[in-house]
Parts: C-alpha cells; structure tokens; sequence
C-alpha cells in the first residue's frame, strides 16, 4: 500500500498535485488540526504530515504518531512543534527557511509606511464622511527617509528588511544575538546594538525578526515599552508573544508610543480586545509571507523534504532538515 501524508489545510494545488504524484494524501479542513485531539486521532494512519504553525505538534501527537517518518512544517518558525520529542521518537523535522523573506520584508515595509503615515486611521476617516477639505495639519506622519530603524533579529528577514529600509534612506541599528559578519554591516550601513536598551531607546521605528524562545518571549514588556518615546512605532512580524499585548495595548491607549503594526498575536487567532481599538494600531491575520509565489515555494520545499525522506534520500541532501 502506498504512502500516506496528511496535509492538515488546504494549500497551493501545485504542491497537492506534486504529493500526489508519490503518496495517498489527505487534506484536512481549514482549522480542523489546530485542536491537538484531532491530530493525535489521525496522526497513526500517516507515514509524514506538512502542518501548519497553526497545528501543536505536541509530544502526545508525536507519540501517537506511530508510523511517522517526517514532520514538515508549513513555515520557517517551528515553535508548534516539540523538537525534543521529535529527536526522541527518530521523526525527522523541516521548515522553510529562504523562500519567505522577500515577502516578509516587504510586508514589514509595507506596515512601516502605513502605520507611520497613518493610511488606515485616514481611510476610515474619508470613509466616514469626514473628507470635507484638504487639512494642512490632517494625519501628519513621520517620513521613513531619515528615521531610525532598530531592527531585533538580524536575520534572514531582519537583513532583507534592512536592505529595503537602507533604499528608502532610513539609519539602520540592529540588535541581535550574534553581530553580523563586517561586509554585511558596511553595505547596509548597520551599527550593532548589543543593549536592547540602547536600541530602543534610539529607534523611531522598531521592527522585530527574532524566533520566538523562552529568551524572547515578552522581549518588548512593559519596561520595554516605557523606554520608548511617543512616537515610537513597533513592528511585529515575527512571533506574537514576542510582545506583551496587554502592555501594548495600554500603551497605545495611554499615547506614550505612537503606533503599532502587528501581523502576529499572543494568542493567535485571538486579538486582544484593547488592541482592536488602540490608536494607530495596525493588525493584520499573520498574512506577511501571503503571496502566491512565496506560499507555493514554502510548500514545495516542505513537499520535496517529505519526498526525500519518504524514498529514502539520505538527510545530508535534504536541506531544510531542522533536525536530526
Ligand atoms: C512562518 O513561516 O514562520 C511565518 O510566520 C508564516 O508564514
């Protein structure tokens, strides 16, 4: 009998087709697998699952995961799934590192603009009846060309975002776990930060590119936060609870930042209430990678990592292997 995958969303045809053409592939239905009782039912019958960030991959779906050779998450960040328990039960792990940063950056850019020229607070504005007169002093914002970047996570996003931030003429700063290598910091014109502190402190605009992990969880706190001016602007495309939303929000309610964009939540997909009317505040459903070609590139490379496992290619050729 042949091979069975269990693609937990629908997802671009070409990848189905691609699948299809080696193995019996199911696909769930939207949201079915973010409950981890329904993984854990379906998860014996397959030899590989491409899920989504959405889906926990917890150590009792794992377990329960008695025939499954691979695991090949349907995004680079990889926080759903249980890495331990993984390398535990010889189940080989991929994400899809590369295919998304061009469209992650340019999502953040684009969030960069918007919130800080205010193009949503304006459209409601006009929609409302509202636009009765060209206004001198209507939605003045800040200019990208001239302002601070502080970018958290230099990475491959971060630098994507960096490369097109340097282009619109904004001062880069970055803080990041490891400083970057010389030439990339001369030809972004990037200072290192190693305070957080320091970079917040200094930045007109903060966008953060950093995984999500037990050191980065509720990096932007309230302490954090105080140490921004009124006008500060946070962008968060990376990982919700990255960010105190609660902290946020009332930050954003009390005026002492200027405004927020986010396409990530602490909760996903719950938003805190006191964000949904926050001034300046930006939210968008966890869309920055959502464009046609970067969402077929993510799962081609997920596909083609559950092909090699699956016909036996050794893991050495297979380059998004997270782990073993
Ligand atoms: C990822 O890949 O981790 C993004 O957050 C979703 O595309």
């Amino acid at each position: 009998m042949s091979q069975r995958v269990l693609v937990t969303e629908p997802i671009i045809p070409s990848v189905i087709d691609k699948l299809e053409s080696h193995f019996q592939v199911d696909v769930g239905e939207r949201g079915t697998y973010n409950d981890e009782e329904a993984l854990i039912e379906a998860i014996p019958r397959y030899e590989a699952i491409l899920p989504m960030l959405s889906n926990p991959i917890t150590e009792q779906v794992i377990e329960a995961g008695e025939n499954l050779k691979i695991i090949a998450n349907h995004a680079v960040g990889y926080n759903n799934i249980d890495l331990e328990a993984a390398d535990k039960h010889n189940v080989y792990v991929a994400n899809t590192p590369g295919v998304l940063t061009d469209s992650c950056a340019e999502f953040t850019i684009g969030l960069m603009l918007a919130v800080s020229r205010r193009f949503f607070e304006a459209q409601r504005y006009l929609l409302n009846g509202k636009f009765n007169n060209w206004e001198p002093l209507g939605f003045l914002g800040k200019e990208l060309n001239g302002s601070t970047l502080g970018i958290v996570g230099m990475g491959r996003i971060g630098t994507g975002v960096a490369r097109r931030a340097k282009a619109l003429g904004m001062d880069i700063q970055y803080h990041n776990r490891n400083r970057v290598d010389k030439e990339t910091e001369q030809q972004l014109d990037a200072t290192y930060c190693q305070e957080l502190k320091t970079l917040i402190q200094d930045s007109d605009i903060i966008s953060l590119h950093c995984p999500l992990t037990d050191e980065t969880h509720h990096l932007i706190d309230e302490g954090a936060l105080s140490l921004m001016d009124d006008d500060t602007i946070l962008i968060n495309t990376s990982r919700g609870p990255v960010v105190e939303e609660a902290a946020l929000a009332e930050a954003l309610h009390n005026e002492t930042i200027g405004g927020a964009g986010l396409d990530v939540f602490e909760h996903e997909p719950d938003v805190h209430p006191r964000l949904q009317d926050a001034p300046n505040c930006l939210l968008t459903p966890h869309i920055a990678s959502a464009s046609y070609q970067t969402r077929e590139a993510i799962g081609m490379l997920a596909a083609n990592a559950i092909i090699g496992i699956l016909q036996n290619q050794p893991a050495s050729e297979i380059p998004n292997l997270i782990q073993p």
